[in-house]
């Protein structure tokens, strides 16, 4: 098979780690999901006790993180220093704490250069994120940015994490996080070349559909 490098970016709650994962699937790809590296390493840092306000530390402890993830869309498995940590990177205490690391610059550097990596040594794979089309993978055979309206986004991670979360705490894990987000990159609207997915009302399977149509029609 051909090589091939997909890049999808977006904002939380719009669809697309699932969607990502079910295209690299039909794809015959590996699927990166770049957000769960930024969760393990804020776990790492809070388990190390690192102080999230002290950026120098923030970085040292990203640096000294010694992270697996699967590439396997059917195998999601997160370790740090051998420790399964997959269930543990979605609890709100991570989700919380993620932009303190997401927003420090070294640390995002860090998390790039070990991203390019494991793109490079993949012959076919869908790497998903926020500044995957813009920062990442520029150069990836396709790029898409998936969008969502605020109110579908809303309600899918309210869906996600099984109605338990009242809607303040869901607009601060959602809408608040990407705002602190979008301070270092920008997923709201997609850079030169990016074809752009609205899945406010498409169900998963229309999304997936429209996803792979888009990279088709850029793959050439
Ligand atoms: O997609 P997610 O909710 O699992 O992402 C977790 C956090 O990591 C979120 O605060 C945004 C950040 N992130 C990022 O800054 N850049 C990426 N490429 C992926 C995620």
């Amino acid at each position: 098979m051909q090589k091939l490098t997909v890049a999808i970016d977006g904002p939380s709650g719009s669809g697309k780690s699932s969607v990502s994962k079910e295209a690299a699937r039909r794809l015959g790809a590996a699927y990166l999901d770049t957000g769960a590296m930024y969760r393990a390493v804020t776990w790492h840092a809070l388990d190390a006790g690192t102080d999230l306000s002290d950026a120098a530390a923030v970085e040292a402890a990203v640096k000294a993180a010694d992270l697996f993830i699967s590439t396997d869309p059917d195998l999601e498995l997160v370790t740090i220093h051998g420790t399964d940590v997959t269930q543990a990177i979605r609890e709100p205490f991570v989700s919380e704490a993620v932009s303190a690391v997401a927003t420090n610059l070294a640390a995002r550097a860090e998390l790039v250069s070990r991203q390019r990596a494991i793109i490079n040594a993949h012959e076919r794979i869908v790497a998903e994120g926020r500044d995957i089309t813009t920062v990442v993978a520029p150069d990836a055979n396709a790029r898409i940015l998936l969008t969502a309206s605020e109110e579908a986004r809303l309600r899918r991670r309210g869906l996600q994490l099984g109605g338990t979360q009242s809607a303040e705490a869901l607009e601060a894990q959602v809408l608040a996080r990407d705002a602190k987000d979008s301070t270092v990159v920008n997923f709201t609207v997609a850079a030169d070349g990016v074809a752009t997915v609205d899945s406010s009302d498409l169900d998963f399977e229309q999304t997936v559909t429209a996803v792979l149509a888009a990279i088709s029609a850029q793959d050439k």
